[in-house]
């Protein structure tokens, strides 16, 4: 999403939003409305996961939010053929790599770019010769972000959901480590964003380090909508960030 230096984007995870109108297949909540809100509301992108069980987002979905986006577009995906094939026929402006396992409640930690290596790399490369820009979503682990330089991709998105499941000196130490893996993955010239698990009370420390370029967010900006509607929540959201910055 465009920065210019201290500039730290939001990136609406509108999933959430989509699995009110999977719950019971109506054609509520719109998903054109839904764009036009975000967008309007400040959001710097739509980011959206397209996962393989087609639990929330729907293929369809996908080029709706591609021939509607005006911001930019990240879609996260798992590091599969069939992933690839869709992300390159779609051109997201950005794809973000995320693990997947069928049974999760919702994306649990960070890509294993160490293991995982050759899969990852082959996907990053296909998206990189269309142009798209790729992010991981891996853990604040120099072991992994390392490797990164090697598979090709320009962006990681640090996974902040241990962080924000953690209380008091247990969730300082792991914000350590986050702001420790984003100096490391600045000097190697890699482009630092993060997310999951952000909301009001914990993205301010997030929002902080001053390597980040981009939050994505998505649970607690659906949920604040609920009772404020989605341009306040985004407001609010961006009001938060921007006073973390200063
Ligand atoms: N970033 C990534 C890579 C994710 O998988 C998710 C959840 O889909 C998010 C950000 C947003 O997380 P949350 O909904 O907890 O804000």
């Amino acid at each position: 999403m465009s920065n210019t230096e201290n500039r730290l984007a939001l990136g609406f995870n509108i999933d959430h939003i989509i699995n009110i109108r999977q719950a019971r297949f109506t054609p509520y909540p719109d998903l054109l409305e839904t764009l036009r809100l975000v967008e309007t509301g400040g959001a710097d992108g739509i980011t959206l996961h397209l996962r393989e069980d087609r639990r929330h987002i729907q293929d369809a979905d996908v080029y709706t939010v591609r021939e509607h986006c005006t911001t930019r577009m990240n879609l996260e995906m798992a590091a599969t053929e069939e992933m690839a094939n869709i992300a390159c026929d779609v051109h997201p402006e950005d794809c973000c790599i995320v693990p997947e396992k069928r049974e999760e409640l919702t994306t649990e930690g960070g890509l294993d770019v160490i293991k995982q290596f050759d899969r990852i790399k082959k996907v990053t490369q296909r998206l990189n010769q269309e142009n798209i820009r790729v992010s991981l979503f891996i853990e604040p682990s120099k072991e992994h972000i390392e490797r990164v330089p090697d598979i090709g991709a320009p962006v990681i998105e640090l996974h902040t959901g241990t962080y924000a499941n953690l209380h008091g000196d247990a969730q300082k130490r792991e914000l350590e480590r986050i702001i420790e893996a984003a100096e490391f993955a600045e000097s190697h010239g890699i482009i630092v964003n993060a997310g999951h698990g952000l909301d009001n009370k914990n993205t301010q420390a997030i929002a902080a380090i001053p390597q980040m370029r981009e939050l994505n967010i998505g649970h607690y900006l659906v949920a604040r909508a609920v009772f404020v509607g989605i341009k306040q929540a985004i407001l609010e959201m961006k009001l938060l960030m921007a006073e973390a910055r200063q």
